[in-house]
């Protein structure tokens, strides 16, 4: 009989990130329950508070008293978003429509990070910004009051860049369209139309109306993260005698990429209590133990949908009965880590065949019998030693890690949860 775990995994980082940001210039309270409290996420609560804005944790909520888009105020020192890309990118949006100087970093991965992809279209927008050779972080910016409209082509699919150039559109009167080669994640979109902002999307489109002013005045709860969910949907599939059930998991069809993979590998997984709250589709995921495997192919128009979950997809990979192949990814070497390096070299450590291409890889078969311990380097990347703690969990082997702390970034109980499903 195989054993039957329950989890809520941890609140959803997008989510979090927007509604804490959304909430910070609109007219009235704003009460966040299931706040992800994760180092990224605080991180920008933070500068959040450094830029005035009235935002307290009560209760394990968070409690935004906002006044506004016009009243955040030069901070006194640096904004500091550590390891996200998400906080520095979106509050950058945000910042292009202050009429003030501010400098916005991070830590050592994040100011490798390319930031040239929003400083373009905000400086079209009318910021200034200062960067380092290449548009790297530290970004000095200094916005201005009453932005240029923009008529904004992507060449690359990136919720990052298409929400800086819809909050900054927040603060202009003029026509603001972004366009994107493939759709990315719209959380952004649903939540400014859930605070009554004008957003149309149309296909590849999305353009925001007359209405600018995020309005409030309600309490709202963010989901599980299925980013964070992937970890034991993952683990549920390929570890004998075991079904996981998945709560409260946003099911945005933007971000659920991995059940298209789980189709395609013929996994036995359910989709139950589908309901939709505050502009996001919800549900529990039922994900059981499947026997055979069929490999997954994941190309352009299905990346966007699963970008954070390769790493833990790659771990699905060896467990397929053929070669998976993971193409036109080269923004994976751009994330938190190169994770098209950090993820070939760490599966070729522990005995799985990889071939690696400029923007993919393939992923050799093996069976967790053939698998060795090994020395696992993180890179600094959550989401690279949360999959192979995943691995190591489910052949029982005793990796040794560069580091883990850096699964606070997104999931600070995650060995917590990784216990309890083990247990
Ligand atoms: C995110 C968008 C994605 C994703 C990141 C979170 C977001 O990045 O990888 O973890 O919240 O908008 P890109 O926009 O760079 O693809």
């Amino acid at each position: 009989m195989a054993k039957i775990k329950t989890l809520r995994s941890a609140s959803d980082k997008s989510i979090s990130h927007r509604l804490a940001i959304i909430s910070s210039i609109s007219k009235k309270k704003v009460i966040i329950k299931n706040y992800l409290f994760a180092e990224d996420t605080v991180n920008t609560t933070k500068a959040l508070t450094e830029l005035s804005v009235d935002i307290k944790i009560e209760n394990s909520d968070v409690v935004v008293n906002p006044k506004g888009k016009y009243v955040l105020k030069e901070p006194n020192d640096i904004l500091d978003f550590g390891n996200s890309g998400t906080g520095i990118r979106l509050l950058s949006g945000v910042l292009s429509g202050c009429d003030f100087f501010c400098v916005v970093s991070g830590d050592s991965s994040l100011t490798k990070r390319p930031m040239m992809r929003i400083i373009e279209p905000l400086s079209r927008m009318g910021a200034s910004f200062m960067y380092r050779k290449g548009g790297y972080a530290p970004l000095a910016v200094h916005g201005k009051s009453g932005l240029s409209g923009i008529e904004y082509s992507s060449n690359i699919a990136s919720a990052q860049v298409k929400s800086a150039v819809l909050l900054a559109g927040l603060f202009s009167d003029e026509p603001v369209c972004v366009r994107e080669p493939v759709k990315s994640r719209n959380h952004t979109e649903n939540m400014l139309r859930y605070f009554g902002v004008d957003v149309e999307e149309k296909g590849l489109s999305v353009c925001l109306g007359k209405n600018r002013e995020p309005y409030g005045d309600f309490e709202l709860s963010v989901p599980a993260d299925i980013s964070s969910s992937a970890f034991f949907m993952v683990l549920a599939a390929v570890k004998k005698e075991l079904e996981i059930v998945l709560t409260d998991v946003c099911l945005n069809d933007t971000r659920s990429g991995i059940l298209d993979v789980f189709d395609q590998c013929g996994i036995n997984y359910e989709i139950k209590n589908k309901k939709v709250e505050s502009n996001e589709l919800i549900g529990d995921i039922v994900v059981k133990h499947t026997n055979s495997l069929k490999p997954f192919k994941i190309d352009k128009e299905l990346l966007p949908s699963l970008i954070d979950e390769i790493p833990i997809l790659s771990i699905l990979g060896i467990f397929c009965d053929g070669v998976s192949v993971i193409k036109d990814a080269s923004e994976l070497r751009k994330k938190e880590s190169d994770r098209i390096k950090a993820i070939c070299k760490n599966l070729n450590a522990v005995g799985v065949k990889t071939e690696e291409f400029e923007d993919g890889f393939k992923i050799y078969p093996n069976s967790e019998y053939n698998l060795k311990n090994a020395y696992i380097d993180t890179f600094g990347d959550h989401r690279i030693a949360m999959s192979f703690k995943v691995l190591e969990a489910v052949c029982g082997l005793e990796f040794e890690f560069s580091e883990t702390h850096s699964i606070k970034t997104s999931y600070p109980g995650f060995f917590d949860h990784l216990n309890y499903i083990m247990s």
